[in-house]
């Protein structure tokens, strides 16, 4: 799925920076911004230049190969890994992907580590595309088997888990774009994903491109419309699984998925295994990510509460695993619990 307008991140031949879309100007200007050093790249993940779990690792693995070019030593090497970890906390893929470029260049002579550590995220990002493509395939059968009864396939699906927050396919739009690909008529119900509009400004906009039919909605309609049996299906993605099963993801999920469940809508969550936290029980274990209060007092850069008003801006939440009718995963699918996981991925059944 080549689509050139959708690519996020592209690394330059001569490996001295990346270009990225900058995300905050969406959908109304494709602004491309250049990623130079390791602070450029923690500056436009805190920022939200870039963002999504898959994209948030790729573009810090880039980040710790541009300080390695800068400074290949050992105390290079902890300082651009602390200051880009440092950057948001939810999202495991950060993590994971330091963890890759990392472990490859401590090895090394000062010297090979930049060129490596750029070899990393190469493979990281070519990586995340095959995966999701992978995962797609599996998730495409159950919109398949879903269209069998009614058609279009009603999905409706929260935040952007789509191409703009990966390297190319996305992760929940994966299975939309090849069911769309093949002729299954559907239709997507686009929660507008409140206080930063990532549905409305970046989900919207990707369906567009792709020619996906679908409707914006505010993120409070979604339950309505589960009941009213205007949806089939709930497809999100996720930033972080437990081991357990449980699902982080954008803030207002969880209600989404008890609106499923009281209503018998089949929802999945579409998790690349870079997104799963073997190191966590839980989701209760989970750092959710706190924001600043002037993302929800403002909307276009306009106040909407009485100054001085108190804010609470999580930006995401966690769902039991027990919500959810199962987890597409580029293995295949399975249930979101700790069986349903090892079941798929048997070389982590002890951690
Ligand atoms: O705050 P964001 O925009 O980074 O949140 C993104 C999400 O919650 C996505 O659903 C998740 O990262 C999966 S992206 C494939």
């Amino acid at each position: 799925m080549e689509i050139p307008e959708l690519q996020t991140l592209c690394p330059s031949p001569a490996r001295d920076r990346v270009e990225i879309v900058d995300q905050t100007r969406l959908p109304h200007a494709r602004v491309t911004v250049s990623l130079a050093s390791g602070a450029d790249a923690a500056h436009a993940i805190r920022a939200m230049q870039v963002r999504g779990a898959p994209l948030i690792g790729a573009t810090a693995a880039y980040g710790l190969a541009l300080v390695l070019r800068a400074d290949p030593s050992d105390a290079g090497l902890a300082a651009g890994y602390a200051l880009l970890l440092a950057t948001r906390p939810t999202a495991v893929n950060l993590r994971w992907a330091l963890d890759r470029v990392r472990a490859r260049a401590t090895p090394l002579a000062p010297a090979a580590r930049a060129a490596a550590a750029w070899d990393e995220a190469d493979a990281i990002a070519a990586e995340d595309v095959a995966t999701n493509r992978a995962l797609g395939e599996h998730g495409v059968q159950i919109i398949e088997e879903l269209a069998a009864a009614r058609q279009p396939v009603q999905i409706l699906t929260h935040c952007n888990a789509g191409a703009l927050a990966t390297l190319g396919w996305g992760t929940a739009t994966a299975p939309i774009y090849l069911a769309h690909a093949a002729g299954i008529p559907l239709h997507v119900w686009v929660s507008e994903t409140r206080p930063r509009l990532q549905g409305a400004r970046l989900t919207a906009w990707e369906l567009r491109a792709q020619g996906v039919p679908h409707t914006l909605v505010v993120d409070a309609a979604g339950a309505a419309l589960m009941r009213q049996r205007r949806v089939d299906l709930v497809l999100v993605g996720a930033d972080r699984v437990t081991r357990n099963g449980d699902v982080c993801n954008k803030i207002g999920t969880y209600e989404k998925a008890l609106a499923a469940r009281d209503n018998d809508v089949p929802m999945y969550a579409a998790v690349p295994s870079p997104t799963i936290d073997w190191t966590l029980a839980s989701g209760d274990d989970v750092p959710i990510e706190e924001r600043d209060s002037g993302e929800v007092l403002n909307l276009g850069g306009e106040p909407i509460a009485p100054v001085g008003t108190v804010v609470a801006n999580p930006a995401f939440d966690v769902t039991p695993g027990h919500l959810f009718t199962g987890l597409i995963t580029e293995r295949g699918v399975c249930a979101a619990s700790n069986a349903g996981l090892t079941g798929l991925f048997p070389e982590r059944a002890h951690g």
